[in-house]
């Protein structure tokens, strides 16, 4: 192999086993809360975020769902004690899954950004996403 080629192999290799790095980390923090229903309310127990990681129990900023009603997953974020926001990831302009990542919703279609309450941060999109009533008990999360 000429010198030239290897070294352009190692530069791709590098950046091959970053890039891979960086989704796995990313998709390490996504996880899917079991969901129950409640007459017209999603049931989540609060429990599910927290998680045991070497013995020490972690908490989770954000847990993702999905129901039977919807193809897109809906975003549950805890913002304070006992305050729960949740949005259906789907981006307002045309419709693509919105990603989860670095405090904020990123669409890769176009480019918008909304903040996890919904809001619109970064166009094209206009709109703010559909969100969810929440209430709390003790134990669980209702959404309606
Ligand atoms: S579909 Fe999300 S920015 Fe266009």
């Amino acid at each position: 192999m000429k010198r030239r080629k290897f070294i352009k192999s190692c530069c791709y290799t590098t950046i091959g086993i970053t890039l891979a790095g960086s989704f796995l980390q990313s998709c390490g923090s996504i996880y899917y809360a079991s969901v129950s229903r409640n007459a017209n309310k999603l049931v989540i127990a609060k429990s599910e975020f927290w998680q045991l990681k070497k013995d020490k129990k972690v908490y989770r900023s954000f847990v993702l769902i999905k129901t039977e009603d919807s193809e897109f997953p809906i975003c549950i974020y805890k913002i304070k004690e006992d305050t729960y926001v949740a949005s259906l990831l789907k981006c307002t302009h045309r419709g693509c899954e919105l990603n989860v990542g670095g405090g904020i919703y990123s669409c890769p279609c176009h480019g918008s950004e909304f903040s996890v309450q919904g809001d619109v941060l970064e166009g094209p999109a206009e709109d703010k996403l559909k969100t969810f009533k929440t209430e709390t008990d003790n134990e669980n999360i209702y959404l309606s």
